[in-house]
Formats: structure tokens, sequence, C-alpha cells
């Protein structure tokens, strides 16, 4: 079974001075902190054993928030990155946890949502390649870049292209074979002193080979990683949850529907659930 890393850490500097006492992941999205969604975007995608990496003070709130996943029906682990130097570091963290098994690497402030994200996830999971998952975007400059071969496979991508090269973005959610791990010792810092995920990537491409998936239209990807941004995607989540009465990244119900957890676990959750309204929407679920 695929493992998965959820990266919980940076340095958060476009968020300060919030993230000067908290760390930015933790923020809420509607009652919900901004990892839920990421967390929810793993167990979606069927990974039930999950490694979550924070600095030290996190993970200790992460874990009175919800502990080693047994309520969810997962398994989770945590490691304490000491010092911000790249989500690459997160992966060299995560080693003895991978195991011999593939692995999915998600950022915790990216968010996606559509509407059969469940099936396209579990799918991409099930396959044993190295994929990542591309959105097209208006504003390429700001991100990972992808260009692609004739036959559409990938032939680099680019970090930040001030030159056009396309519209197609990396998102922060990746799948990766066991036999990744041992191009990670290749890696070398970057200008700004960081391990970056950009040169893993183009590493992967050159040794082995990895797929594009291009999330279509319909589907959202949206990251948390500045107040604007942050904003935005509450904005986003509210209406679509006032609008359709269905509630995004609620893990109990992720979990149900995921069939992590039986009915009588989440009847249990909900009633345990001190907030009348989640208490009445996970209930509702099972009707
Ligand atoms: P970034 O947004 O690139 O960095 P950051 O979160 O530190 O924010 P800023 O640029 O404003 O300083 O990080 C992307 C995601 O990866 C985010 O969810 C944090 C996570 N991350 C780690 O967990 N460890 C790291 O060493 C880095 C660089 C990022």
């Amino acid at each position: 079974m695929r493992k998965g890393i959820l990266l919980l850490g940076g340095s958060g500097t476009r968020f300060k001075p919030v993230t000067n006492v908290i760390n930015k992941h933790l923020l809420p999205i509607m009652n919900r902190p901004m990892f839920f969604y990421s967390l929810s975007c793993l167990m979606i995608s069927n990974i039930r054993e999950i490694n979550i990496i924070s600095d030290y003070q996190t993970v200790i709130l992460i874990k009175k928030l919800i502990g080693h996943g047994s309520n969810l029906g997962i398994k989770l682990k945590y490691t304490i990155q000491k010092r911000p130097i790249g989500i690459p570091d997160g992966i060299k963290l995560s080693k003895r946890f991978i195991g011999n098994s593939d692995y999915a690497l998600m950022l915790g402030d990216n968010f996606f949502y559509s509407d059969n994200l469940p099936k396209l996830l579990t799918n991409i999971s099930k396959e044993k390649n190295n994929t990542i998952i591309s959105y097209k975007v208006e504003r390429p400059e700001n991100f990972g870049v992808i260009k692609l071969n004739n036959n559409k496979t990938i032939k680099k991508i680019f970090e930040k292209p001030k030159k056009f090269i396309s519209n197609l973005a990396v998102t922060g959610f990746y799948f990766y074979q066991n036999r990744t791990l041992d191009l990670l010792n290749k890696l070398k810092k970057s200008k700004r002193n960081e391990y970056e995920i950009t040169d893993f990537n183009n590493l992967i491409i050159k040794k082995f080979s990895l797929k594009n998936f291009e999330l279509g239209r319909g589907a959202v990807w949206l990251d948390s990683g500045t107040p604007n941004d942050h904003h935005e995607t509450a904005k986003f989540v509210k209406i679509i949850e006032e609008r359709t009465g269905k509630k995004i990244g609620m893990l109990e119900e992720v979990a149900f529907n995921m069939k992590f957890i039986n009915k009588q676990k989440l009847i249990s959750l909900a009633k345990n659930n001190p907030l009348t309204e989640d208490r009445e929407y996970l209930l509702k679920t099972l009707k």
C-alpha cells in the first residue's frame, strides 16, 4: 500500500507576524484547520498510513487534535523537521517510515476540490508510476511550470520561469515510486539554501519518468500560503458549503465514505461532537 507524507513545516514568511507564534497550517478555514483539507486529500487517495512533518510545537498541537488517527481509521506518525530546509527534506526525514512502499507527498497548504476527486486520486495512487498533478493557471510565472514533449510526456519543469513556457503549473501533490528515494542524496541546495522539489522532479524525469496528470477546469486547485490566498480559499469553502450543504475537509465524513470507519463509529464520533451543526451534519450523511 502507498504511504503518505503530509508536510506541515516551513517558515511561513509570507504569513508573518501571525506565524511568529502559530504554524500557518493550524489557521482556520471555516472551523477546521487548514491542514484538514490537505489531510483529507491523502485520505481520498485511499492512503491510510501518513507521516506528518512539522516543527516541535506544532506536532504537539496536532497530536492533541487528531492523535494517531485511530478515530479516523488511519495511522498517523509524526516527525519533527528542525529547520525548514526544503520540501524534499520532508521525504528524507520519512525514509524509515516509507520503508519499501511507494509514497505520496502532499503540501499542507494546498487545497483541491472536484466532483470526482476520490476516484481520480485513488486511481493515480493505485498505479505504480511517478505522477504529478498539474493545473492550468493564468499566471504560470508564480509556479513550477511544465514543458511537455510532443507526445505529452514531461520534458522538464521550470521553477517560476520569467519567460513563458506553458500555463501548466505543478501542484503540491506528488505520487512517487520507492526507487526515487535513491535520488534524494543527489540533490544540492539551491541559491536560497533549500532542497527544491523542482530539482527532485527533474532528476526523476532524467533517471526514470514522471507522468503528468492534468486536473481539468471542472476542478479547483488553490493554495493558502499567503493571507490573501488563505482568504480566497476560505471564501470558496464557505460558498460551496452554504450552497450545497456539503462540507469539505470533514475528516470523519471522509473516513466513513472511504470505508476507513463503519457506521457505528461515525455515529459515536458524531454523538461526541460538541458542535451541534457538525453533529447534525455527520448524522445526516448516514441518511
Ligand atoms: P512554501 O510555501 O514554499 O514555504 P513556507 O510555507 O515556509 O512559506 P514562505 O514561503 O511564506 O516562507 O512551502 C510549501 C509547503 O511545504 C508548506 O505547506 C510548508 C511546507 N514546507 C515544509 O513542511 N518544510 C519545508 O522545509 C518547506 C520549505 C516547506
